[in-house]
């Protein structure tokens, strides 16, 4: 017999049908036992009369039975499948789950968060948990699909590469066939995708893990997290601003129904002007903080181009020269600032732009720099060495074969879905993210490697 699936039952009654799946619970009623069977499609009740199966929560089935219409006054208005429930004929156990290491059936916040990292596999049962999946699942098909319609190619860029200076420690990955060189994970694929509109795609978007060694927070995952990451040529900031308003507006519509859009378009604040009146470069506009349904994007623009450098700026110096790049250092001056640029290069606004959701910096971008003497200019305000600016020296020879004024932006998916989705932690919308403290899920990383494996890479460790 084909497989039928829990929410299928309700057009199969007076049918005949195998369900296969999770025993979700069961309760037994003297003689008349009823297991709820979980699977992907949802949960039906099915009965024994016989009072002779024996089962256990999690176990995994197969039911075969007669589905059978409930009558009115024991219908679950609370179960897609509560019109009917299943009588069972058989019922056979194909695998026994041992008892479970913290309930599923709540939505877990108070659980021990390590115990769920430990165990997700178990953890995303909980329908939360599945549902912030399949929601997710949703949202990158969607701009998949939104994208792709507009032109966009979606291109892999590589994940062993050499340093993205985006502010944050990098993740380094010994070579064993150049022995003591080391690639590093991209913090995100910025000079991959300004080196493809040098190569003409013209529009490139990828849906890419990018890697940061720094310290988490709710809104920060460690280690790894997911950008949409995509840029246009010929444009203007007005442009990607306009593109990533309809995707993300588009993407609410479709997939956020009951979630309220407060603004329409979003408004535009300059970070000087959101300094002032709000205190914060990425200001929470919801008008009703506690309604889970507001959702208040806006735009922040005019950031200034530099900032003083602190040392926290440990890739620009750590503090040996005066100014570190407020965005990133191929973000374009704004036009009427370039004046500035030896005389006073505080006063010098970028093109930059924070896409703000409730309060969260969603997603940040620019319009680039693409005349190789400006960004020789910058590299020199940072205060990069000869050394340093031979790490770049790539982008500015590709500079040189013709390359079209470009810009983009890099939304967080995880960030988007943790505010949309009104999550506590970035954590709450991953598969499989690493701890606060670094741990990987399920798996016990980072951990050691053999000698064997050390002398190949030809590394010593140091006590
Ligand atoms: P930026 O560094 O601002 O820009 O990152 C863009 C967006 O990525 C998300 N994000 C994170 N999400 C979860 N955990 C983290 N640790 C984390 N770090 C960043 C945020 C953030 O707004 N290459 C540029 C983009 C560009 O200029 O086009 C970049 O990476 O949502």
């Amino acid at each position: 017999m084909t497989r039928t699936l829990a929410l299928e039952t309700i057009d199969k009654i007076g049918q005949e049908v195998a369900l296969y799946g999770w025993v979700a619970t069961v309760r037994k009623h003297g003689k008349i036992a009823f297991i709820d069977l979980r699977d992907r499609s949802g949960i039906v009740q099915t009965v024994d009369t016989s009072g002779k199966i024996k089962v256990g929560s999690e176990d995994v089935v197969k039911i075969t039975g007669i589905v059978k219409k409930r009558p009115e006054k024991m219908i679950n208005p609370k179960l897609n499948t509560g019109t009917v429930e299943l009588e069972i004929k058989n019922l056979k156990i194909i695998s026994k789950a041992a008892e479970l290491p913290f309930p599923i059936d709540t939505d877990g916040y108070d659980i021990n968060e390590e115990i769920r990292m430990k165990y997700r596999y178990i953890d995303i049962r909980r329908p939360r948990m599945t549902k912030n999946l399949k929601i997710r699942s949703q949202v990158t098909t969607f701009i998949r699909n939104f994208l792709t319609k507009r032109d966009f190619v979606e291109v892999e860029t590589p994940m062993l590469t050499k340093t993205t200076p985006e502010g944050a420690r990098d993740f380094v990955v010994p070579s064993r066939l150049q022995k003591g060189k080391f690639y590093a994970l991209p913090q995100s694929p910025q000079q991959y995708k300004q080196l493809l509109m040098v190569a003409g795609l013209e529009r490139y978007f990828q849906i890419v893990r990018c890697f940061r060694d720094e310290d988490p927070r709710k809104d920060r995952a460690y280690g790894e997290f997911t950008q949409l990451d995509l840029e246009m040529s010929f444009v203007e900031q007005e442009d990607i601003l306009q593109l990533t308003e309809e995707l993300f507006t588009q993407i609410v519509t479709a997939i956020f129904p009951d979630k309220q859009i407060l603004q329409s378009p979003w408004p535009r604040i300059s970070h000087k002007e959101a300094l002032e009146k709000y205190g914060s470069d990425k200001p929470d506009l919801r008008v009703n903080k506690n309604n889970p349904d507001e959702l208040a994007f806006s735009w922040t623009i005019d950031f200034p181009l530099f900032k003083e450098q602190s040392k926290d700026d440990f890739f620009y110096g750590a503090g040996s020269a005066k100014f570190a790049p407020s965005h990133h250092m191929f973000t374009a001056p704004h036009p009427d600032d370039i004046r500035f640029l030896d005389a006073d290069p505080l006063k010098v606004r970028g093109l930059q732009h924070d896409l703000v959701l409730n309060g969260y910096e969603v997603g940040g971008g620019s319009i680039r720099i693409h005349r190789p003497e400006i960004q020789e200019k910058v590299f020199d305000l940072i205060g990069f060495t000869k050394e340093q600016k031979k790490q770049f020296e790539h982008m500015l020879t590709a500079f040189t074969y013709g390359v079209p004024p470009h810009g983009g932006i890099a939304p967080g998916i995880d960030r988007f879905l943790m505010a949309v989705l009104s999550e506590p932690s970035v954590r709450e919308a991953m598969a499989f993210p690493t701890s606060s403290s670094g741990q990987t899920s399920v798996m016990d990383a980072p951990s050691e490697i053999t000698e064997d494996q050390l002398k190949e890479l030809g590394l010593i460790l140091r006590k």
